[in-house]
């Protein structure tokens, strides 16, 4: 049985105060959820700080993105993996969309980042996902497909022990259209079904996220789907209450 796996994708949201009310609304619920790993990913400026109030607590704490260099350097304004773990990391969420779109990273970056991450003993949150037009013209899998093959042909399929998956239709992302529980299940079997020809043990213990305008009304028929084994969640995972209702459903 895999275990559901909740985090929290802040992005570039938060301040000192409404991180702190935001993290007292979390604490106060968190108790009430069983059986559930919990992680939040702030803005890498505040990881420390969310570390020192979630001190004791059963919730982790991830980072958005980090440098692809795995030592320290002239890398101006870039994160290392290092520094990560220094402040008690325990994800590194790498290849969301986001940064695949705006920032122009690579499949082979991508991939690079997720040896970084796992060399480091930080675990990666490898994103995943199609864009609409993708979708539409039927490359979707082929698309999938390839972002995983960049880290299968690094790192090896014995590295997604180590690995969790996040599965993120684009399409789905911030715009209130998330994919229907079928259409999810549908590419978290296509995922699962690809590892498991190069390692089907492996395969059935990888943990699948699925991401994409997760809400507490939608969450209960997603998270009961066979393949899907929690939610990274973006937009809701700012109100603790949502958040919280997102957990229990997982
Ligand atoms: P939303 O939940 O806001 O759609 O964001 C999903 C996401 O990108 C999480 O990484």
């Amino acid at each position: 049985m895999r275990k559901p796996f909740v985090a929290g994708n802040w992005k570039m949201h938060g301040s000192r105060e409404s991180i702190s009310n935001l993290l007292n609304g979390l604490s106060a619920q968190v108790d009430a959820v069983k059986g559930v790993d919990i992680a939040v990913c702030p803005p890498a400026l505040y990881i420390d700080f969310v570390q020192s109030q979630l001190q004791g607590s059963v919730i982790s704490v991830g980072a958005q993105n980090m440098a692809e260099e795995p030592v320290q350097g002239a890398f101006t304004g870039e994160v290392s993996v290092e520094m990560l773990k220094d402040m008690n990391c325990s994800y590194v969420i790498l290849g969301h969309s986001e940064r695949r779109s705006l920032y122009g990273e690579t499949d082979a970056q991508v991939a690079t980042k997720v040896q970084v991450a796992l060399d480091a003993g930080v675990t990666p949150i490898l994103c995943v996902g199609e864009t609409l037009a993708e979708r539409e013209s039927g490359v979707m899998e082929s698309v999938i497909a390839t972002q995983l093959d960049a880290v299968l042909e690094k790192s090896g399929i014995a590295a997604f022990e180590r690995i969790v998956i996040a599965y993120e239709p684009v399409w789905a992302i911030g715009t209130g259209v998330t994919a229907t529980p079928e259409q999810a299940q549908e590419v978290h079997a296509f995922i699962r079904g690809k590892l498991a020809q190069a390692d089907a043990a492996v395969a059935e213990k990888v943990i699948i996220q699925y991401g994409g305008s997760v809400k507490p009304d939608n969450a209960v028929e997603l998270f009961g789907q066979p393949d899907i084994d929690g939610g990274l969640i973006g937009g809701a995972s700012l109100n603790a209450d949502d958040f919280m209702a997102i957990c229990k459903a997982a």
